[in-house]
């Protein structure tokens, strides 16, 4: 059996419908730099939030397969609508420790309401992870007193997919959803699915506009890399060479905005994209 040592040594795994999770992976990447990475982006069958939860659970055991196959230590799981609708199920189903992103978005988001004093949170997200209503249950979990207002905002996506993030598209679609959280006196609001923090800074001063007050953003990518932190250390899997880590970035199709949108999270360490088939990899 490998040392508690020698597993510490293997790559963390981290997948997404498609580009989003490089939000996840660059948030790791600055927290956790001596780790490595393997990213795969299901980029052939984004988006997952508008298919169905069994859809979901398909498409997010053959992505985990396809990591497990390459020794990974732990999973990340870095789609909110995977995390709503197969978190637990990957966890009973894989011998590695697996983490969503739903749970530390919604510590992060408690934590900001309580310091603002204010009792109700919103949240955007795909249409499946809103009508899941994981973020609910899981601010629930926190917090008797904090309420939680939901809005689907399925066209950010493509937005984000399309590399449209700023501009009067991207402005109107975001006042069209952030509205009615707005209304309803949400003062901190969650980016509830990981394509989403393309699109922060658009989020953010519309949501300020229209509150006619500091807004605070809750991103999952940041929360989600500060837990994995501390997990690996509690499970004995934080990497012990000082040495810098690395990042392998998987794809099922290659979109023409991947390597773009990767050089803007990455940086000048961007590692070349390399395309795989599900059903062999
Ligand atoms: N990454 C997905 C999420 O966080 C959004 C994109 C999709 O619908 O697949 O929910």
């Amino acid at each position: 059996m490998m040392s508690a040592d020698g597993q510490a040594q293997r790559p963390i795994g981290i997948f997404d419908s498609g580009l989003g999770g490089l939000t996840v992976v660059q948030a790791i990447r600055r927290d956790l730099p001596s780790e490595h990475v393997t990213y795969l982006g299901d980029t052939a069958r984004v988006p997952y939030g508008t298919r169905s939860p069994d859809t979901v659970v398909r498409y997010a055991r053959a992505c985990a397969r396809a990591l497990t196959r390459r020794q990974i230590k732990a999973l990340v799981v870095a789609c909110n609508t995977v995390s709503a609708v197969a978190l637990d199920l990957l966890s009973a189903e894989l011998d590695v420790p697996v983490m969503g992103v739903i749970e530390p978005g919604a510590v992060a988001a408690v934590q900001a309401a309580e310091e603002l004093g204010c009792e109700r949170i919103g949240v955007l997200g795909t249409a499946s992870t809103i009508s899941s209503g994981a973020y609910p249950a899981a601010v629930a979990r926190l917090s008797t007193r904090i309420e939680v207002i939901c809005e689907p905002a399925p066209l950010l996506v493509p937005l984000a997919e399309e590399g449209w993030t700023d501009g009067q598209v991207p402005e109107l679609a975001a006042e069209r959803y952030l509205r009615p959280l707005v209304d309803a006196n949400a003062r901190v609001i969650v980016l509830g699915c990981t394509h989403y923090p393309l699109l922060h800074d658009v989020i953010e001063s519309v949501a300020r506009r229209l509150a006619g007050r500091e807004i605070t953003i809750v991103d999952s990518a940041k929360a989600t890399a500060t837990s994995l932190g501390g997990l690996l250390s509690a499970k004995g899997l934080a990497q012990s060479e000082p040495g810098p880590g690395s990042a392998e970035l998987t794809v099922t199709d290659v979109p023409k905005s991947f390597a773009a949108v990767a050089g803007r999270f990455l940086g000048a360490e961007v590692p070349k994209v390399r395309q795989i088939d599900l059903t062999t990899a």
